[in-house]
């Protein structure tokens, strides 16, 4: 039997009965009974946007998975570019078809000496990198003229084979640069990962050789920030895609919606709280401050998770790895109290609020190294193949132009009034 809903418009006794199909009902079903009358729902809270074969979430039960795979599995046994591959083609790729997408990759992480010279230079020497990144990706665009072809499969495959190359050359440039150290050309003999740690700290020596843990880890990371089904960036790229806006403008509006603190920022804001509380010692009054409603406990809470993020879990175990390669960062004793007094706190689990990707995530790249202003830069990266993966999707599907309606709570019509009249 065909699961549906009924409608009945109260003012005629008109009524539609609409089939459930996967979860959803079609709003032109909707429209159809009641034209003119919209559905208003400010932050999408109950709207899907479009139907999707690339990331599975269920929220209440914590589960992820990429095109069918366990992001648990993925985590454990796939590297970042396999996974890459995985969301922008469907499947895993064969032996060969992954050197030919490796060797692709590899070849194409240099950026045109223009980027860096004339443009990445001309930012202030305290230029947030997140700013210098979503600048840069945008400029990509004038570099690469065939960008405007997203219809054309063999261009459509060069512009996501260069983004997907080059974010970590520019993440790298744009750090490199906020220290007034020189850039490092990407080395190809290098992997992804690798590569990367290679333009971020080598100094003077004829190659940099990564730590093999803490490059796993980066690794593992990269895939549990892959995607993310319908989230802010990757709605914003599907947005600004829809008008059929190269894919480097569309990536950069992705980028600016990761930069806020809701979102890409939050792992940023979450060692900031860490550093005021201080010592474990006020725990408790942090978290009667936040039960006051004066701050929010930063990396908890999400809006789709309703239990424990399953890649909280996973970067719980990786921080363990790399804690062991470069000591324990002091501020995890702070947040597990944090964890440990919110999930044993009514406030905390009536709002069903648990520790997101984000608590964790900062913690590791501190310990690694890395400044607070390039977290957002680090997830930037591989959220990439997500970003792109829609992108692709929406133009494979014949999708609209993005262009929601508004309910209108503004004046009714009145009349100009000359300025000395006022
Ligand atoms: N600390 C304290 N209370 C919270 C928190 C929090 N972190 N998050 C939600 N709440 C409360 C909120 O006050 C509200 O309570 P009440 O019903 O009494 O008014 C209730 O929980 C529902 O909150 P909401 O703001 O309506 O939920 P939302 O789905 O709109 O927001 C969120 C989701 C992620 C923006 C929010 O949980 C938050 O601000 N978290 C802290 C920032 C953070 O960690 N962001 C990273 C998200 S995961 C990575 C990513 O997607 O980029």
């Amino acid at each position: 039997m065909t699961e549906s809903i009924t409608i009945t418009d109260n003012r005629t006794g008109e009524s539609i009965e609409i089939p459930i199909i996967n979860g959803g009902v079609a709003a032109s079903e909707w429209a159809k009974l009641l034209p003119g009358i919209w559905f208003l729902d400010p932050g999408f809270l109950s709207t899907a946007a479009c139907e999707s074969a690339i990331t599975y979430l269920d929220g209440e039960a914590g589960i992820l998975r990429y095109r069918g795979y366990p992001i648990e599995q993925l985590a454990e046994k796939s590297t970042y570019l396999e996974v890459a591959y995985l969301l922008l083609h469907g499947e895993l790729p064969t032996p060969s078809q992954f050197e030919a997408w490796r060797h692709e990759i590899t070849y194409h992480t240099f950026i045109h000496e223009n980027v860096r010279k004339r443009f990445l230079e001309g930012f202030h020497y305290d230029a947030h990198p997140m700013g210098m990144l979503v600048s840069a990706v945008a400029a990509l665009s004038t570099f690469y003229l065939d960008a405007k072809g997203i219809f054309d499969p063999e261009a459509r495959r060069r512009q996501i084979i260069r983004l997907i190359a080059k974010m970590p050359t520019l993440a790298a440039a744009a750090h490199r640069f906020s220290v007034g150290m020189p850039f490092v050309y990407p080395d190809n003999s290098l992997d992804f990962t690798s590569n990367f740690l290679s333009m971020l700290w080598k100094v003077a020596e004829p190659r940099f050789e990564a730590n093999p843990v803490l490059a796993r880890a980066l690794d593992v990371l990269f895939i549990l920030h892959a995607d993310h089904e319908q989230n802010c960036s990757t709605t914003a790229m599907r947005v600004v895609g829809s008008s059929h806006a190269d894919p480097y403008s569309a990536t950069a509006a992705a980028c600016a919606a990761l930069y806020g603190p809701r979102h890409g920022g939050a792992n940023e804001a979450v060692i900031r709280m860490l550093m005021e509380i201080k010592s474990i010692e006020n725990v408790p009054a942090y978290i009667a401050e936040v039960k006051s409603g004066a701050v929010r406990l930063q990396g908890f809470g999400h809006r789709v998770y309703k239990s424990y993020d399953p890649r909280a879990k996973i970067i719980k175990r990786t921080a363990d790895d790399v804690f062991a390669v470069t000591g324990k960062n002091p501020l995890l004793d702070i947040a597990l109290k944090l964890e440990e007094i919110a999930l044993s706190d009514e406030f905390f689990i009536s709002r069903k609020l648990y520790p997101n990707v984000d608590f964790y995530s900062g913690l590791i790249y501190q310990a690694m190294g890395f400044p607070l202003q390039m977290f957002p830069v680090l997830f930037a990266i591989p959220r990439t193949a997500g970003w792109l993966a829609h992108w692709q999707e929406m133009l494979d599907q014949d999708s609209k132009i993005a262009r929601p309606r508004q309910v209108y709570i503004g004046p009714d019509k009145r009349d100009y009034v000359p300025l000395e009249a006022r």
